[in-house]
């Protein structure tokens, strides 16, 4: 069976398309500088398939590092998931989400080539398609302005992956365009785990819930939407992964550029989000309304048709199995993986 090598996965989205891959038969390596992530994520993936992943603690931007993996290692494919993600934080450093993202794209591709390596996914985003285009997104619209750096590093390497299959027609490459990943493996081992105050809508109401955090602002609710506040394609991150697994498949046969929507196709707003939380696992999320965060649009989903047609994959888990395993993750890791390093 084929090897893929997953830069960047001992993250949140790398350690559940790990479990995906393994489960599915494929061998896989993984390397990470662990700049917001923890070893023990991996551990835990091995855990709980039983096999084993060869773990790097490596910075991908590093050539040299990466040429003694590829070197050790007979990589059939790479999934990239090695970036800085945070938007607001993007906004304040530019330079070190452009260096961080962009170098280590650059640094793959040429290690890549060096060794004969023609098969990449990239952990690509829904923000690429800016706020002009109508929704649902569909892959064929053009990408649009992005908001933010972190949302530009997305577009530009994009671009960069659509340069160098132009210019080497062996080269296949997917570029899927997530949605919003929330949830975790339902064993509740592995999940999202972020450092400080977390960003995201999930990991804030589960921190609520288990009263590390004593309430929830919801960034506005004067939004054009039924409830007032902004609708997004949720997307469980099993199901996220699997469609990676799909997507290995895929880009081990083919050859171009294919960029593919990861979403569901139906949107929740907040609030329906924090009444679901609240039904499916009987605790009560304290929220007050606060003002619009910059940047945010009323409401965004994907047309999820390709995935389905291309990859044959379709997300099959419900906003129920999102919440509950969300919390099933946070209850048993209060401190997320910290209490185990
Ligand atoms: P994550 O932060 O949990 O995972 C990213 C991993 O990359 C981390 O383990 C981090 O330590 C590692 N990393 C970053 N820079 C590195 C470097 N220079 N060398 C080695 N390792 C490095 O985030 P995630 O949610 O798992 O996201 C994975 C990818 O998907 C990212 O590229 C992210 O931008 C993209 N994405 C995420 C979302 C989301 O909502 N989670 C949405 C769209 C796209
Ligand atoms: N929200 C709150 N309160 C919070 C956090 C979030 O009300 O404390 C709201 C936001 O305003 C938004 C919704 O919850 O309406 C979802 O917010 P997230 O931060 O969880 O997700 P975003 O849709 O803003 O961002 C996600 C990814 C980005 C990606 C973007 C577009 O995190 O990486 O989708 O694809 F760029």
């Amino acid at each position: 069976m084929a090897t893929v090598f997953l830069a960047g996965g001992a993250g949140y989205i790398g350690s559940h398309t790990a479990v995906e891959l393994l489960e599915a038969g494929y061998e896989v390596i993984a390397a990470d500088n662990f700049c917001n992530s923890s070893p023990e994520s991996v551990r835990r993936a091995e855990q709980i398939t039983g096999k084993t992943i060869r773990l790097y603690d490596a910075d991908i931007r590093d050539t040299r590092r990466l040429a003694g993996i590829f070197q050790e290692n007979r990589i059939d494919a790479v999934i990239h998931f090695a970036g800085l993600k945070a938007v607001g934080e993007s906004a304040e450093k530019p330079l070190l989400y452009y260096r961080n993202n962009i170098d280590t794209t650059l640094s793959l591709l040429e290690t890549m080539q060096q060794f004969g390596v023609k098969h990449v996914i990239f952990s690509s985003s829904a923000t690429v398609y800016g706020s002009e285009n109508p929704i649902p997104y569909t892959e064929t619209m053009r990408r649009g302005v992005c908001s933010n750096p972190y949302g530009w590093t997305k577009a530009m390497t994009e671009q960069i992956l659509e340069d160098a299959a132009k210019a080497d027609p062996s080269l296949s490459v997917v570029l899927l365009r997530y949605f919003n990943p929330i949830g975790a493996h339902p064993s509740g081992m592995i999940g999202e785990d972020p450092c400080g105050i977390p960003n995201n809508l999930m990991p804030y109401i589960t921190q609520v819930a288990v009263g590390k955090r004593e309430c929830l602002t919801v960034f506005g609710n004067d939004y054009p939407t039924p409830d007032g506040t902004c609708r997004r394609d949720y997307i469980h991150v099993t199901d996220l992964a699997k469609g990676h697994v799909k997507a290995t498949d895929y880009v081990l046969q083919h050859t171009g550029v294919e960029a593919v929507n990861l979403g569901t196709g139906t949107p929740y707003s907040v609030l329906e989000i924090v009444e679901a939380f609240e039904r499916v696992n009987g605790v009560k999320i304290a929220y007050r309304f606060g003002p619009r965060r910059a940047g945010d649009i009323p409401e965004f989903y994907a047309n999820a048709d390709k995935a389905r047609e291309l990859l044959h994959w379709t997300a099959e888990k419900t906003l129920d199995d999102m919440c509950r395993d969300a919390w099933n993750w946070q209850k048993q890791n209060p401190n997320g993986f910290r209490d185990s390093e």
